[in-house]
């Protein structure tokens, strides 16, 4: 990804990220995008250059087409190799032609040559066509972040 991409991309990811976090009830309007701009600046201290932080086009092998866009982390820590992929999109026109099924393949090939035994990524549970995808490529849930909206009664317990 060149810088300029690099910086189109992030420019998306700002406000995408903000408005993610409003629908999901985790910030508030005002102040969302300040907030999301702080947290790509923190993940991102040199930006593209950051240490360990790789970012990618997804490109159309026939047309040389970029129709979408993947930013991942490898990492060396306590003696193995921690291959995280951060964002995986692809462009809403371009979408079911098996371009995101055919970027994590190559992921896996990479995180294999960069010695990794395994690939992780999180996903939120209100996303079932990125959970179909993972799944079918052999991902499974490693562990759970929950969530107890307090406006909700709770239903449950013992009786
Ligand atoms: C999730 C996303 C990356 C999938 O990209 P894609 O290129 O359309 O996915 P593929 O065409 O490679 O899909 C491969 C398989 O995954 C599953 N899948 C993908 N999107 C799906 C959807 N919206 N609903 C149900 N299943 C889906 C299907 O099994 C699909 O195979 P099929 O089309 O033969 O049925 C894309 O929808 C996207 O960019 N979404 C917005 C960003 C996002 O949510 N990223 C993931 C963050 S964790």
């Amino acid at each position: 990804m060149s810088e300029a991409d690099f910086r189109d991309s992030t420019q998306r990811s700002i406000p995408r990220h903000a408005a993610d976090y409003v629908r999901r009830g985790l910030w508030a309007e005002e102040g969302s995008l300040e907030a999301s701009r702080r947290e790509f600046a923190e993940l991102l201290p040199q930006g593209r250059e950051t240490p360990d932080r790789h970012f990618a086009n997804l490109v159309d092998p026939e047309s040389g087409q970029r129709v979408g866009e993947t930013w991942y982390l490898v990492q060396q820590r306590a003696g193995k190799v921690r291959f995280w992929i951060d964002w995986i999109w692809v462009d809403p026109n371009h979408r079911r032609k098996g371009y995101a099924r055919a970027a994590l393949l190559l992921l896996e090939e990479e995180a294999r040559r960069k010695g990794a035994d395994r690939l992780g990524l999180s996903v939120w549970f209100d996303n079932p066509g990125a959970i179909a995808l993972y799944q079918k490529l052999g991902y499974a849930p490693a562990s759970m972040w929950m969530m107890k909206p307090l406006d909700r009664t709770f239903e449950g317990g013992t009786r």
